[in-house]
């Protein structure tokens, strides 16, 4: 199976934890494209849900499928939030962000009951920090938190443009510094110290947040809980 199939495969599962009458938030990036995309049949064929999704892209995606989608101060409790993510270590301790979407989504993931990971399998790792950590910034912040987080060795550098003309800049305006620090042995510790820097807005590290990850393989899809 290739890592296409596996994401569809794991996308059309997620929907089966959608249920009539659910408020229903929608991750970002290409695994939950194609669960959105999944979604919105379902919705063609009658299923009645409200949505919030955590990001421009996916809200469009899901508007130009049909979806009641709206935004969350108009819905802000959901019962379930599904969405991908970079990397996924035991205890479902997640690195997102690779997308640049996570500051909307660990917002959106906190609306939520239940919070659902979809995943291949190339993204289950023992320990985090293949992937770099993504780290949101306030612009102005930027030579400041670089160098804090130089100095707590976790080597940032700044995300460039997906076309290479300039900085990325993320749906709410800030800049992202990816950190390839390699392996995190103490997430907690590594968050708390990126959270304590002023003029970050938030992290890539996902903890105790995930309630259940569902992981497409050759073998189908299996289940991971905390
Ligand atoms: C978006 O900001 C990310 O957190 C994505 O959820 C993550 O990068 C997974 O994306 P893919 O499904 O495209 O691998």
């Amino acid at each position: 199976m290739t890592q296409d199939e596996a994401k569809a495969l794991v996308g059309k599962r997620a929907v089966e934890f959608v249920q009539d009458g659910m408020a229903v938030g929608l991750g970002t990036g290409s695994t939950s494209t194609l669960f959105i995309k999944a979604l919105g049949e379902r919705v063609k064929q009658g299923l009645k849900i409200r949505c919030v999704a955590s990001s421009d892209a996916s809200h469009n995606l899901a508007a130009s499928l049909g979806m009641d989608i709206t935004t969350l101060d108009k819905l802000p409790d959901l019962d379930v939030y599904i969405d991908g993510a970079d990397e996924v270590a035991p205890g479902l301790t997640l690195i997102k962000g690779g997308g640049g979407a996570m500051l909307r989504e660990k917002i959106v993931a906190s609306s939520a009951k239940k919070f659902i990971v979809v995943v291949d399998q190339t993204k289950v790792v023992k320990t985090l920090g293949r992937f770099p950590l993504p780290v949101e910034v306030i612009k102005m912040a930027l030579p400041l938190v670089h160098s804090k987080l130089a100095a707590l060795g976790l080597n940032p550098s700044q995300r460039p443009a997906k076309n290479g003309d300039g900085p990325y800049l993320t749906d709410e305006g800030n800049y992202i510094l990816d950190c390839a620090c390699g392996q995190i042995p103490d997430p907690a510790a590594t968050a708390a110290a990126i959270r304590g820097i002023v003029g970050v807005v938030e992290h890539g590290l996902f903890l105790n947040m995930a309630s259940l990850a569902l992981i497409a393989g050759d073998g189908g899809v299996t289940e991971m809980y905390p």
